[in-house]
This record gives structure tokens, C-alpha cells and sequence, in this order.
């Protein structure tokens, strides 16, 4: 990836102690709104939510520090007669945020079963056992991390493992005016910046590699014809990187770019193509009044 002509970083480096803690900064900036929105939007909309899904299980994707699944968890606590969930599975690729958070809420939610599968929800979600009577959650906009094709895999695999009594709840960003797009991106204090080169200290600890993190500036634009934040790192100067692992020396020029991650945005129309390629249908979609971000609740179409 790294030998492309657009050397390119998978998102998933990120994601280690120190760069799930810089998301978890993120998403308390004031430029970064999708955090704040989708918790409004789960604020909102949980009782409806719960009403529409009654799963004995319910798994998260991507779950960091856990948040979010507790205003679901508690409205459905709320609605007793009704009934809520048996079980909570827990998947991330971080091992302290997946231990930390299904320690905290097994403990505030004694009479769910909770635990953590550490994993990757491009190739694990087989883990995650058979469908039926199951809710998976994805929240986030995450799932604009995945390239197009990824995608298609993704939903696929989705649909595959889903019974009709399943239910998926997509979080996803949705497109927007460009300015407040990039802003979200391009903090001011810095923040994302951080994040983004924090991928280069994963890859030095995975692979051995040295590159000098700051020698890298951070890049964040909105590519229209993709509908996508794109995410890179520019070499502030001429440099070879060697990379012991994969036996490689990069060469880069100054001002190369290395892209680190593309966060694709949505409109309601390109979630119900996405998800009608796989055979699932948009029954449900709630969103914020100023349509920063929505919430799909989606099943498999009725044959
Ligand atoms: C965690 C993938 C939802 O794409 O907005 C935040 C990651 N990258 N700022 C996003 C991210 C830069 C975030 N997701």
C-alpha cells in the first residue's frame, strides 16, 4: 500500500491506546459535530428506536469507548413490560477501550450478558455467530471509512448473517456544505492532526519503520466526486523512511502525500442504494433539524 503511487495508510493504525484517546478529543471539539449530533439524534429517537427493535442481542461494531449503546440500553430498560436485550457484544480493534467498556457497562446493566470480541468489522463479523433476533449497531459514520467496494463487501456480509427478524442501525454523515465539512477535520486546536499522524508512531511500532511524525503536516479536503473527507499526510521535506518489516525504503519527495483515511458522506438516497445492492431496505431514518447526520434503520427487504 505504501508503494502506490498514492501511498496509503489503512485507518485501523489509528486506532491504538493513544489514538483511540485522540478520538475520543475529537469528539469533543466544537468543529466536530457528528459525536454530538448522533447523541442528539439517539437522545430523540431512542424510545422510537426501541419501539421498532426488540432484540435478544444486540452487538456494536466499532464500539470505542461505549457511549452511545447506553441511550439505547436505557430506553429500553425504560419500556419494562416491553423488554429489552439478553445480551451485548462488543467489537473493536482496541483492546483497553473494548476491556474498559464491557467492564462498565457490565457493570451498570447487571442483567445484560456483555462482552468484547476483538476484532476488525471488515473480516470479523463471522465471529459474531448467526443472525436472529439481533440488533447490530454501527455508529459513528464509520462505516464511511470503507472504500466503495469495501462497502459493497461490507453490506454483503451484513445481509448475509441477518435474519428478517434483524435489524441494522447505520449511523452515517451526511453531505453537507464543504466549509463546515472541512472544519470538522481541521481543528484549530490541532487535534486531528495529532490523530492523523499518529498513525505514522503505530506503523514504526507495528513495522519498525522511522518516519518522523513531525515532519508531516496534516491535509484534510472534501472530495466532491467521491463524496469523501480525505485524510493525508504531507512530507514537509524530502526524506527516505525505511520500513524493516516489509523490507521496504520509501522515498518520499518533499510535499508527497500519503492518504491515512477517507470518511465517505451519504444522503438518504445513497444509504437505500447501499443497502438495497445487499437485499436490505431503509425502514426507519432519523436525523437532526439540520440534517447533519442520520441514523438508518435497516432490514432485509421482504422477498
Ligand atoms: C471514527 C471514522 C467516524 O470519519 O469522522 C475523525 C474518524 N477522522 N476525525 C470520522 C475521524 C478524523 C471518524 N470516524
Amino acid at each position: 500500500m505504501l508503494t502506490r503511487p498514492l501511498p496509503e495508510l489503512p485507518p485501523i493504525y489509528f486506532y491504538d491506546d493513544r489514538g483511540s484517546e485522540l478520538f475520543e478529543a475529537i469528539t469533543r471539539l466544537e468543529a466536530y459535530y457528528p459525536t454530538r449530533t448522533e447523541l442528539g439524534i439517539l437522545e430523540r429517537s431512542a424510545a422510537a428506536l426501541v419501539a421498532e427493535a426488540r432484540p435478544r442481542r444486540v452487538v456494536e461494531l466499532g464500539s470505542g469507548a461505549g457511549r452511545k449503546i447506553r441511550l439505547l440500553l436505557d430506553a429500553w430498560r425504560a419500556q419494562p413490560p416491553l423488554g429489552g436485550p439478553r445480551t451485548c457484544t462488543m467489537l473493536d480493534v482496541n483492546d483497553l477501550f473494548l476491556q474498559q467498556s464491557v467492564r462498565s457497562l457490565a457493570a451498570d446493566y447487571p442483567e445484560i450478558e456483555v462482552d468484547g470480541v476483538l476484532g476488525d468489522f471488515t473480516t470479523d463479523l463471522a465471529r459474531l455467530g448467526p443472525g436472529g433476533d439481533r440488533l447490530t449497531v454501527f455508529f459513528a459514520g464509520t462505516v464511511g471509512n470503507l472504500y466503495p467496494d469495501e462497502r459493497r463487501a461490507f453490506f454483503r456480509a451484513i445481509a448475509q448473517g441477518m435474519e428478517a427478524s434483524d435489524t441494522l442501525l447505520l449511523g452515517v454523515d451526511l453531505v453537507k456544505d464543504v466549509a463546515r465539512l472541512e472544519a470538522a477535520y481541521d481543528d484549530p486546536e490541532g487535534v486531528t492532526a495529532e490523530f492523523n499522524r499518529n498513525a505514522l508512531r503505530v506503523v514504526n511500532a507495528r513495522f519498525g519503520a522511522d518516519f518522523a511524525p513531525d515532519a508531516f503536516d496534516h491535509v484534510a479536503f472534501f472530495d466532491r466526486d467521491h463524496a469523501w473527507i480525505e485524510l493525508r499526510l504531507r512530507a514537509s521535506r524530502a526524506m527516505r523512511v525505511r520500513i524493516p518489516a516489509i523490507e521496504l525504503d520509501l522515498d518520499l519527495a518533499a510535499g508527497a502525500e500519503i492518504r491515512t483515511e477517507v470518511s465517505c458522506k451519504f444522503t438518504r438516497a445513497s444509504v437505500e442504494a447501499a443497502a438495497l445492492e445487499a437485499g436490505l431496505g431503509v425502514d426507519g431514518w432519523f436525523t437532526d433539524p439540520e440534517q447533519l447526520f442520520a441514523l438508518a434503520l435497516i432490514r432485509r427487504r421482504a422477498a
